[in-house]
C-alpha cells in the first residue's frame, strides 16, 4: 500500500458530492488537495475540512482557465470528477443548449483537465488519472441518451489513455458508480427535490463517502498495480433501469 501523506492531488468538481467527500477523505489520508469547481463558496466549505488545501474556481469547460490554472502545478494524482446532466427529455425534443452544456462539461472539461495535467505526471513518470465515469457509461436509459453518451466517452477516454501511454509509470482508471446520494438530481432537475430524490426512494443508495473509499483503494495500491476499471453498484440496484425498492 502507497501512503498518500504529502502528495498533491487536484479533484475537479470538490464542492459537492463525490468530489467533496473524496476531498475530505484524501485530505484525511495527508494528501494536499487543490479543489476545483465554479462556486468558491462551496469550495472554500469544503476546503475548511481539508488541511494545507487550496482551491480554484473555474470552469472545467473553458481550456484558457484551466490551462492557466494547472499550469505550475506538479498534481500526483488528478480526480477528473467534474460532471453533470440536464433533464431527461428523449432526444427528439431535447435542448440543444443543455446538450451543449453536459458535453462540454462532461467531455471536453475532462479533456482540459486531462491535457493540462498528464504531461507532468508523465515528465515526472508517476501517477495517477483517475476519470469518474459511471454505469451510464455501459447501459443506456430513456431520457439519458446526451448524458450516457457523455459517460460512454469517458469510458473511451479511459481506454485511449492506456493505450497512448503504455510506458510512463502513470496509472488510468475509471470509476463507474450507479445511483449515488448527491446533489446530481437537483443539477439534472433544476432544484426540483422530488424528481431530483425520486431515485432513491425505497432503497440504499451509495453515499459519496462510498466512491471516495473506492478512489483512496485506487490510490493506494503498490505502484504496478493499476486498477482500471471499477464498477459500483447499489446493492438495490441491478441495472440502470432495474432497482429494487422496498415500498
Ligand atoms: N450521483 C450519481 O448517481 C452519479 C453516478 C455515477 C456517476 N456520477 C458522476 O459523478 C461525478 C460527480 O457528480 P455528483 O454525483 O457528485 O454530483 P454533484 O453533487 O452535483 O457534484 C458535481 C460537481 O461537479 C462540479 N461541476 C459541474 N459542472 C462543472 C463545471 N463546468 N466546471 C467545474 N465543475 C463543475 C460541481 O460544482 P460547481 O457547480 O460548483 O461547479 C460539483 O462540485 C459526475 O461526473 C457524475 O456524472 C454521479
Amino acid at each position: 500500500m502507497q501512503a498518500l501523506h504529502g502528495r498533491s492531488i487536484l479533484v475537479t468538481g470538490a464542492s459537492s458530492g463525490i468530489g467533496a467527500a473524496t476531498a475530505r477523505l484524501l485530505a484525511g489520508a495527508g494528501a494536499r488537495i487543490t479543489l476545483l469547481a465554479r462556486r468558491p463558496d462551496r469550495l472554500r466549505q469544503v476546503a475548511a475540512d481539508c488541511p494545507d488545501s487550496k482551491v480554484i474556481a473555474a470552469d472545467v469547460g473553458d481550456w484558457p482557465a484551466i490551462e492557466r490554472a494547472c499550469a505550475d502545478a506538479a498534481y500526483d494524482a488528478v480526480i477528473a470528477n467534474a460532471g453533470l446532466a440536464r433533464g431527461v427529455d428523449p432526444l427528439q425534443s431535447g435542448v440543444p443548449a443543455e446538450w451543449s452544456e453536459v458535453v462540454d462539461t462532461n467531455i471536453k472539461g475532462v479533456l482540459h483537465v486531462i491535457r493540462a495535467t498528464l504531461p507532468g505526471m508523465q515528465a515526472r513518470g508517476r501517477g495517477d488519472l483517475v476519470l469518474l465515469g459511471s454505469v451510464a457509461g455501459r447501459q443506456v436509459y430513456p431520457g439519458g441518451g446526451v448524458y450516457c453518451a457523455t459517460k460512454h466517452a469517458v469510458r473511451a477516454l479511459y481506454e485511449g489513455l492506456r493505450l497512448d501511454d503504455p510506458g510512463s509509470g502513470v496509472r488510468y482508471a475509471t470509476i463507474d458508480p450507479g445511483l449515488v446520494r448527491t446533489e446530481f438530481g437537483l443539477v439534472r432537475f433544476r432544484g426540483d427535490a422530488d424528481k431530483a430524490y425520486a431515485p432513491y426512494k425505497g432503497i440504499q443508495p451509495l453515499e459519496p463517502e462510498d466512491v471516495a473509499d473506492a478512489i483512496l483503494w485506487v490510490l493506494t495500491r503498490p505502484p504496478h498495480v493499476n486498477v482500471g476499471e471499477l464498477v459500483l453498484w447499489s446493492t438495490a440496484q441491478a441495472s440502470t433501469t432495474k432497482v429494487h425498492r422496498k415500498s
